[in-house]
C-alpha cells in the first residue's frame, strides 16, 4: 500500500489496542497516522540500540500494564527494526503472548525484518543475545515511510537487500546492482526489490521457520556484521554492518576457493560505490574477530561460517577460529575495508 491511510480501515477495528511508535515517525507523519493512534494509549520511544534491551521491554509491558492491556487487547507497532524487535519481545512476554499489529516505517523493516517473527534484544555490550519467536499478525507495508527516512536508513536498508538478493540467485544480484546503477537508492524498481527480498526470505523460512538448518544462511554477513557493531559501539547502522560483513565473509570465500574472484568484486564495487559509510577509525582483525565470538553461531572455537560459494549457493561451514581467519580478515581490513581506506 502506499501511504497508512490504506491501513486504517482494518486497524480501526482493533478492539483496545495500544499503538507503540517510534517518536520521530509520530512526529514525521502526525497528520497521516492520526486516524490510528487517536482514542488510543499511545507509547512513543527513541529509536536507538539502547532501547533494544530488557530496559526498552520493561518500558513497553509497564506500559501496557498501566492501560490495563488484557490478552484481548493489541499492540500496534509502528517504525523500524529497533521498534519492531521492542514489540515482538514485549508482546511475546506479556501474559505469554499478545497480538501485534506492524508497520514498517524503514526500508530495513519493510524488505527484510517484517517477516520471520524474531525479535532480538541486546544484552550488555552484546548485540541480539536474548529474543523470541512471536509474528505479528499483520504487517502493513505503506511506501509513503520512506519519503522521510534520512539517506543512511536508505543504504541500510539495502544492506539486507543486498543480502537477500545474493542468498536469492546472481539473476537477483543483477537486477538491485543494474536498479541503483541506473537510477542511485531510491528508484522506480524500489517496490520490486522490497517485494522480492522478501519472497526470498519466505521462501526459506517456510522451509525452516525456527532456524534449525537452512534458515541460518539468513545469517549470511552477519556474524561480522555484529563484530562490526559491537566493536564500533553502533556507530554503524544494522544493514551497512551486514554489507560489510557480507563483504568480508565474500573475501574469506574467494581467499578460500570457494567463491569466484568475480563475485567478490562485484558486491565490493558496489558496496563501494553505493552503500557509502565511514568508519572514524581503523579496526583490527584481532578486534572483530575477538567480538564474533559472542555471536550465537559460535561454539568449541568453531564459528559456523555461512560461506558463498556463488549467489543462490551458501553454506553453513563449521570453521575454526583459528590464525587462518584472524590472517584473513586481517588482510581484509587493511587492504580491502570498504567502510575504513
Ligand atoms: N527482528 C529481525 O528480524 C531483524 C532483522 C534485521 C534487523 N533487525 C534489527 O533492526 C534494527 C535496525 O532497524 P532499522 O534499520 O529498521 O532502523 P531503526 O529502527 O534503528 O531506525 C533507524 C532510524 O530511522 C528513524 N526512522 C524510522 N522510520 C523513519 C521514517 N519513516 N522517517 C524518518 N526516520 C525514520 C528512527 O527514528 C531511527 O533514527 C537493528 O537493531 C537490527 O538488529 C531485526
Ligand atoms: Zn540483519
Amino acid at each position: 500500500m502506499d501511504s497508512p491511510a490504506d491501513a486504517v480501515e482494518s486497524l480501526r477495528t482493533l478492539k483496545h489496542a495500544g499503538v507503540l511508535i517510534d517518536r520521530r515517525v509520530a512526529a514525521l507523519h502526525a497528520k497521516a497516522l492520526a486516524p490510528i493512534i487517536e482514542g488510543r494509549p499511545v507509547l512513543q520511544l527513541d529509536a536507538d540500540e539502547n532501547l533494544k534491551t530488557l530496559m526498552g521491554v520493561q518500558q513497553a509491558c509497564t506500559w501496557l500494564q498501566e492501560f490495563n492491556a488484557t490478552r484481548q487487547s493489541t499492540l500496534i507497532a509502528i517504525g523500524g527494526g529497533i521498534i519492531q524487535d521492542v514489540a515482538t519481545v514485549a508482546s511475546h512476554l506479556y501474559y505469554r503472548g499478545l497480538k501485534w499489529h506492524y508497520l514498517p516505517t524503514t526500508l530495513l523493516g519493510m524488505s527484510d525484518s517484517c517477516i520471520g517473527a524474531k525479535g532480538t534484544i541486546n544484552l550488555n555490550a552484546y548485540k541480539n543475545q536474548l529474543g523470541a519467536f512471536h509474528s505479528p499478525a499483520h504487517v502493513y507495508i505503506c511506501k509513503s515511510f520512506l519519503e522521510t527516512l534520512a539517506p543512511r536508513d536508505i543504504a541500510s536498508g539495502y544492506g539486507e537487500i543486498l543480502k537477500l538478493h545474493f542468498i536469492g540467485s546472481a539473476e537477483r544480484l543483477n537486477e538491485v546492482i543494474a536498479a541503483v546503477d541506473r537510477d542511485g537508492l531510491v528508484n522506480p524498481q524500489l517496490p520490486a526489490l522490497i517485494h522480492n527480498s522478501l519472497v526470498v526470505k519466505q521462501r526459506v523460512i517456510e522451509i525452516d521457520e525456527y532456524e534449525k538448518d537452512l534458515r541460518r544462511i539468513l545469517n549470511y554477513g552477519h556474524t561480522f556484521g555484529h563484530a562490526l557493531e559491537s566493536v564500533t559501539h553502533n556507530q554503524i547502522p544494522h544493514g551497512l554492518g551486514v554489507a560489510w560483513g557480507m563483504d568480508l565473509i565474500n573475501f574469506i570465500s574467494w581467499k578460500r576457493g570457494l567463491l569466484a574472484q568475480e563475485y567478490f568484486q562485484r558486491v565490493h564495487d558496489f558496496i563501494a560505490r553505493s552503500l557509502p559509510f565511514r568508519l572514524d577509525r581503523a579496526v583490527s582483525g584481532s578486534e572483530v574477530l575477538d567480538a564474533s565470538r559472542r555471536d550465537k553461531k559460535v561454539a568449541d572455537g568453531h564459528a559456523n561460517l555461512i560461506l558463498a560459494h556463488a549467489p543462490g549457493d551458501l553454506r553453513v561451514t563449521k570453521t575454526p577460529m583459528d590464525q587462518l581467519l584472524e590472517s584473513q580478515i586481517t588482510e581484509y581490513v587493511n587492504h580491502y575495508n570498504v567502510y575504513y581506506s
